[in-house]
């Protein structure tokens, strides 16, 4: 396992996905992580990942100086290579022309982080200090024309530096370096692989609920269909599955998930009708993070009424990824939005969480999805969040609003389906605005919603961009919504990328 130290650094997340995409487990924790229990997750290595500040700043994050001493290999990249120098006696400080970009380097020492790769190769650069520098003991393995020491390493004690990203695409050796540092420095095995995933899920599982009784939180979706099969795998029958209808869901979709799975899998499965009592609670409610956290305490209440019925139910499943419980805030991440099953839970429980997904991105999952020989439509499904159509509606979520924006996402995924882009985008929408504004149809003034379409494409939903969809499929969308829906007199699109947008609108 590699652990990453996460100085705040816009690419720390891409570190720990880069090491994952080499089949070694990685993990992202924050910088000032407790060096105890650095040593308790044993890691065969540690990256120290960039950060926006600057190591002279007052207050700027540093780590315990034992790190060091560890002696478990560690790559500082950027903030972190700074980090390094000045812990070890070297010197930082702003360089003349920072660096945003491209660039080239020159590398004047392959040892180990280099070797295999070019002499001069390109790279990204993103930074505005730089070490002046190198410790005494570290050997300078590349440079540019105005950053003399963009790379260092002391080779026999396992401390490396670049400054640069490797995890960044356009740098053109990245993971040529990024796998040195993993299988050369740190002697890592490249074991992390879908099939081991599953083995040692099963296995957690198994230890976690014993001879206990386990029902599942199906939505429908690939996340809670993969962790409920994990699950069934571990502990067979008894497992059941629970389906709630929070009467927030698209147009025909509850028929739709009850028919794919009891056709797919013999799992018995309870579908629980909740919707009055969802829509109940959130009457007059506006507030998207008060809309979050009743849909998700209700989840858990339904869940809970439905595991007494079921005798010694102690665990419920969940399909919750590692991107849920970030975006949720963890300390260094700024909390962005509840998401329904981490940060929207209730603070008391009756049920222990079994969460077989907690660290996977979805695109790791869908891996695991069809290892498990899950079916395609399941497995392509596009995301649909928990809270469902209550955070697509901005303000209050009545029955007939519900009805308007049903109908428009109905005709959208359908154009979106004919187009052939559905497997293409990340997801694809309709939301529903508070506003109403003045249109004309058939020689008669209209005062109704807009629709506002929103398409994305992304790999893991932390960041995402809006999908450039030809004109003609928005013209067939646009014409039929405003033509098959009533209450609906505009179409716009949304032409916004994550950040700073969030990819829904509450
Ligand atoms: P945002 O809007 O934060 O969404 O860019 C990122 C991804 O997460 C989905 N999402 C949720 N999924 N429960 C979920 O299961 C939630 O509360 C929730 N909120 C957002 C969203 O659809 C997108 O794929």
């Amino acid at each position: 396992m590699i652990l990453v130290l996460d100085f705040g650094g816009q690419y720390a997340q891409l570190i720990a996905r880069r090491v994952r995409e080499c089949r070694v487990f990685s993990e992202l924790v924050p910088y000032d992580t407790p060096i105890e229990e650095i040593k308790r997750k044993d890691p065969e290595g540690i990256i120290l990942s960039g950060g926006p500040s600057s190591v002279y700043e007052e207050g700027a994050p540093r780590v315990d100086p034992a790190l060091f001493e560890l002696g478990v290999p560690i790559l500082g990249i950027c903030y972190g290579m700074q980090l390094m120098a000045l812990e070890m006696g070297g010197k930082v400080g702003a360089v003349q022309i920072r660096e945003y970009g491209p660039s080239e380097i020159e590398v004047r020492d392959h040892r180990v982080l280099f070797a295999d790769t070019p002499e001069r190769q390109r790279v990204w650069m993103s930074h505005g200090d730089a070490v002046l520098s190198a410790p005494e003991g570290f050997e300078v393995t590349a440079g540019t024309s105005s950053t003399p020491v963009v790379a260092f390493e002391e080779t026999s004690k396992g401390r490396y530096g670049v400054q640069f990203h490797p995890e960044v695409r356009h740098t053109e050796y990245g993971m040529e370096i990024l796998k040195n540092f993993l299988f050369e420095a740190c002697e890592c095995r490249a074991e992390w692989t879908p099939v081991n995933i599953i083995t040692e899920a099963t296995e957690r599982i198994r230890e976690q609920v014993g001879d206990a009784r386990v029902i599942a939180a199906l939505s429908g979706g690939v996340d809670s269909a993969t962790a409920a099969m994990l699950v069934y795998r571990a502990i067979g029958d008894n497992l059941t599955c629970v389906f709630v209808d929070h009467g927030l869901l698209r147009e025909n979709e509850a028929e739709q998930v009850m028919e794919a799975f009891t056709e797919n899998y013999e799992i018995p499965l309870i579908h629980v009708d909740a919707t009055r009592r969802f829509l109940d609670r959130l009457a007059g409610v506006t507030d998207p993070e008060k809309k979050r956290k009743i849909v998700g305490e209700e989840f858990i209440r339904t869940f809970e009424e439905e595991a007494r019925r079921i005798e010694d139910a102690r665990f419920l499943v969940q399909g919750t990824l590692y991107s849920d419980v970030i975006e949720s805030g963890t300390r260094d991440a700024a909390r962005i939005k509840s998401h329904h099953n981490v940060g929207g839970l209730p603070e008391v429980m009756d049920l222990e969480l079994v969460e077989p997904l907690r660290n996977l991105f979805k695109d790791e999952v869908r891996v695991i999805a069809e290892e498990l020989g899950m079916p395609e439509r399941l497995v392509w499904r596009q995301p649909f969040p928990g809270p469902g159509l209550a955070i697509r509606i901005i303000g209050e979520v009545t029955a007939e609003r519900l009805e308007i924006l049903r109908r428009a996402d109905a005709v959208l995924q359908d154009e979106i389906r004919a187009a052939g882009y559905y497997r293409k985008l990340w997801q694809s929408f309709a939301v529903l605005p508070a506003v109403q504004s003045v249109g004309v149809m058939g020689d008669a003034r209209t005062y109704a919603y807009p629709i506002v379409i929103r398409a994305v494409t992304s790999d893991d939903a932390m960041t995402a961009d809006w999908a450039r969809l030809p004109y003609d499929l928005l013209e067939r969308i646009s014409n039929r919504i405003i033509n098959e829906v009533p209450g609906v007199n505009r179409v716009a699109l949304d032409i916004t990328s994550k950040p700073p947008g969030t990819i829904e609108w509450e």
